[in-house]
This record gives C-alpha cells, structure tokens and sequence, in this order.
C-alpha cells in the first residue's frame, strides 16, 4: 500500500512592538481598557505546521524556554480550531524561535495567530478573518492583530479591537532592540497599575493615562516617515512602573542612553527596550555601539516594520 504524504505548510510568525499603550480605566472583566498602536516587524519565529492522521496536538521545539504542552498558546489555538470546527485529524507544530520569549514582542501571541491562520489553510475550513480573529480574541490580548494581517494597527478594548492603519509601504521604521535576560510577567505589570488606583479616592473614575498623550498625533508622522517626531510621541503608559519596579530594566535604560542612543522606549510589558531610526544603516551604527559596551547586559536585535 502507498503511504500519502502528510500535508505540511510553512509559516512566518512575525513579533511586534508597540509605538504606543496606553491605559484608561479598569474594566468589570478585570482586564484594562488600552488605546495601542500595533507594529509588525520583521524579527519573526519560523512554525511547520503537519497535518496527522492521529488525534494529537504535538508540540516540537528546539527551544528551552516554551512549553511543549497545552501551556503554549500555539497548542490552546490549535486545540479551539479542532474543538470549535470538529477537526478529527491532528497536527505537529513546530517552532523555531528566534523571539525572545516573555519580551513584551507578541512572541507567543503571533505563533498562536499562525497556527489559526495556518490550519484554516491546511484543513481548508474557509473561516473568514472575522471567524479568525473572534477565535483569537478568546486566546489572548494581541492574537488579534498577527490574524489581521497588517503592518500597523490601533488597538482599542482589551486590545484585540482594531482599526488598522494604512501607511505607505515605503514609510518604513528601523529598530535595535534590547531584551534583557528578566522575566517581566505581563499581569504583574498591570497589577502594578490596580496598586495606583487603589491609592486613588474611592468613587471617582480613574483615567489611568496621564494628559497630552494621543494615538492620532502618530498615525500622521508614521504616514509622513517623521521619525524625529515619532520619537517624541512614542509612549507607554506601562513603562514607569516597570522602570520603578525593575532596576535591570531601569539601569539598561539609562545605559543605552549613556552609550549615544538619543531616545529609548519599552514595549508592551517590556521588558524589551527599542529605539527608531530612519534608515537600516543608522540603526546598524547604534546597534554595533550599544553592543561594543552592553555585550554582557542584554541580547541585540536589529528589525524593521514588516
Ligand atoms: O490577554 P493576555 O493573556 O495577553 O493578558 C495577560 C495578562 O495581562 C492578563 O491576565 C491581565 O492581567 C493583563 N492584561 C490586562 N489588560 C489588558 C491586557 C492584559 O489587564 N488589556
């Protein structure tokens, strides 16, 4: 008897950073209201997805630091596609990782996406993006915007509300990263901000986000390439109480600067730092800088919007 050959699809599983986060009220479901501005970039994890005959979800990865089991959020999407859509095959996910894990990158988010995306191709179940992306929002904040598919994108709700925003494929950001080796855990970070409120009066609605800060100031200096501006207006309402609360974060910060960055920003819950450049070879030049005295303090990425 001839053995069929097991259907397989190759993905990329791109990270993101966010350009902005802000926070605005506490929701009843626990969760904070955000206003975010979503960038894909290039610096991106590579899935294969294997149909089985089997009934089995099967992690594989080289890597150390993700689970192998229903823990992954890969495992939890492709789990929800079989559950909901009655799928009797399996499938072998494997990942290879080249986002750092629990950076504030989206790194398990966007392989989660991938997996949704990937197995409405490989079962050839026709869900549309809004199927997608409802199955997303029920995995977690930012599964949302690696299904929408876009470059950038503002994300309202819990974040996986979003508006994506058109912005023309020549306007391009560069960016070195820096991660350093601290696990920063994302609901710790925003439990740092329901400390805040606590010590705010009783009975008065807390809006979280401090004055003059705006999403839509940046959506124009992102259309325009402005990066002197964009700069200026990156922000993340997170960052100070990781600062406070996480010296490596705070020190690498004030190193970075030390070293001639002109500006240094974290994304998400950090703790990965980032900075903007108008060009690959300005970032290169920071980024062989940083690396020549920061060797020891925290590990380099060179990435563009994608
Ligand atoms: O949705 P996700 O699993 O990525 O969120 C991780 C944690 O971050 C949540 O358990 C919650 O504590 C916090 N979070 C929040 N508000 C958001 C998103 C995340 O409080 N909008």
């Amino acid at each position: 008897m001839r053995s069929v050959p097991s259907r397989s699809l190759t993905l990329s599983s791109p990270a993101k950073l966010n350009l902005f986060l802000d926070c605005l009220f506490k929701r009843p479901d626990g969760y904070h209201e955000l206003e975010t501005l979503f960038e894909r970039i290039s610096l991106a994890d590579t899935l294969r997805l294997t149909e089985l005959c089997s009934d089995e979800i099967v992690i594989a990865s080289k890597s150390p630091d993700i689970p192998l089991d229903k823990e992954n959020l890969a495992y939890q999407a492709a789990h929800l596609i079989k559950q909901s859509q009655g799928v009797k095959k399996g499938v072998k996910i494997e990942i290879e990782k080249n986002i750092p894990v629990g950076a504030g990158l989206g790194g398990g988010s966007s392989n989660a996406a991938s997996v949704l995306c990937g197995m409405n191709k490989l079962f050839d179940l026709r869900l549309s993006r809004k199927t997608l992306i409802s199955y997303a929002n029920r995995l977690g904040s930012d599964v949302a915007f690696f299904v929408l598919n876009k470059r950038f994108a503002v994300g309202r709700g819990r974040g996986g509300e979003l508006t994506p925003v058109s912005v023309p494929e020549k306007a391009k950001i560069w960016h070195c990263l820096f991660f350093p080796p601290i696990k920063v855990l994302t609901r710790d970070v925003y439990g740092l901000l329901d400390k805040e409120e606590k010590g705010a009066k009783k009975g008065k609605i807390l809006r979280l986000t401090k004055n003059g800060h705006d999403v839509n100031i940046l959506i124009p200096l992102l259309r325009r390439n402005d990066i002197f501006s964009l700069n200026q207006n990156i922000y993340n309402r997170l960052s100070e109480n990781v600062m406070k609360s996480y010296s490596l974060v705070s020190e690498l910060k004030t190193a970075l600067l030390k070293s001639g960055l002109r500006s240094v920003h974290m994304s998400g819950s950090g703790p990965t730092l980032f900075s903007v450049f108008k060009t690959r070879r300005e970032a290169q030049r920071a980024l062989d800088k940083s690396q020549h005295r920061l060797s020891d303090r925290c590990s380099f990425f060179l990435a563009s919007t994608r």
